[in-house]
């Protein structure tokens, strides 16, 4: 039998980018959804932004307003993390900083059953790592989806040393049931894609330093000539690059500051004056006004 079924309970932590995504791809696949953040009226807000996405989809004839409000129903705030006693799988999608990861995990040791699996949605810290604090390293693994979680299809699942090969075969069905493309990959510094996604971001913004080109055009050329999806200034700005960046120095430090991984100080300037990019409303790109205006 499946270690998870749709009546599972699923718990959510951090309701910002990535875990809002992650709470709605949850309860669309009809699982009853705890949502936590520690940020005053943040997991309301992640909230209310599912819902006014879904809205868009109803407009298009895409999704009817019942299920909308089914989807949104079956996601519940919860303001303290001891109500998290009841999911059988946790996913947490917090700060990328190890020491934090693993209190709010060590907190989870204590508040739920043995067998809830702990799940990190870590972009590139080392998952042995994290669990080398916990009693049951063995229930902790990487679920690492992409950004956004309800539209890319791609699920890491990443085994730390002592994760339990069980655990990695019940996110991967579960994964695939969510409607997603799991692939299994160990615990080395940045997985599988934001390993090789370091020099694409990385070499953009050294072109830019050197001034051989501006952002706009740059992205511009990886997008159009290129074939990418989106270039390395747009889609930073969609990550977050207090995000990026904290996941460029994690990369860099776990590789023994190999200059391969170094990080941007363009990337740092922003970090430090708090443009995250579209999360904060300006980063390479300039987003408050609605229209998006390369900045100068
Ligand atoms: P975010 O900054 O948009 O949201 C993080 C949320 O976590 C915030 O609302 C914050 O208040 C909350 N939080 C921070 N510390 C907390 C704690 N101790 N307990 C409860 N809530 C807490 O960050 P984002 O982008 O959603 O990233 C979250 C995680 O997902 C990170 O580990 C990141 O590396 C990873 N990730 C990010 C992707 C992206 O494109 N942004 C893609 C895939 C993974």
């Amino acid at each position: 039998m499946s270690m998870f079924t749709t009546e599972s309970v699923i718990g959510v932590i951090g309701a910002g980018t990535m875990g809002a995504g992650i709470a709605q791809v949850a309860a669309k696949a009809g699982h009853p959804v705890l949502l936590f953040d520690v940020a005053e009226g943040a997991a309301e807000r992640g909230r209310e932004g599912l819902a006014k996405g879904l809205q868009k989809l109803v407009s298009r004839g895409r999704m009817s307003a019942e299920e909308v409000d089914t989807l949104i129903g079956r996601i519940q705030v919860i303001r303290s993390l001891d109500e998290m006693a009841p999911a059988a799988l946790v996913i947490e999608a917090i700060v990328e900083r190890l020491e934090v990861k693993q209190s709010v995990f060590g907190q989870l040791e204590d508040i739920c059953s043995e067998q809830t699996v702990l799940a990190t949605n870590t972009s590139s810290i080392s998952v042995t790592a994290i669990g080398s604090t916990l009693k049951r390293p063995q229930n902790l693994i990487g679920m690492h989806f992409f950004n956004p979680a309800p539209i890319m299809k791609l699920v890491e699942v990443i085994s730390g040393l002592d994760t339990q090969p069980e655990i990695a075969s019940a996110i991967y069905d579960l994964s695939t049931r969510w409607g997603k493309q799991p692939v299994h990959a160990k615990s080395t510094p940045g997985f599988i894609v934001n390993r090789v996604a370091r020099p694409f971001y990385a070499e953009g913004l050294r072109v830019y330093q050197e001034g051989g080109a501006d952002t706009a055009t740059i992205d511009a050329i990886i997008r159009e000539a290129g074939g990418f999806r989106m270039g390395p200034f747009e889609l930073t700005d969609l990550i977050g690059h207090d995000v990026n960046y904290a996941v460029t120095c994690s990369v860099y430090a776990a590789y023994y500051n190999d200059q391969r991984f170094l990080p941007s100080l363009i990337q740092q300037e922003l970090v430090s004056a708090g443009h995250f990019g579209r999360k904060s409303g300006k980063g390479f790109y300039d987003y408050s006004e609605g229209a998006e205006m390369p900045l100068p």
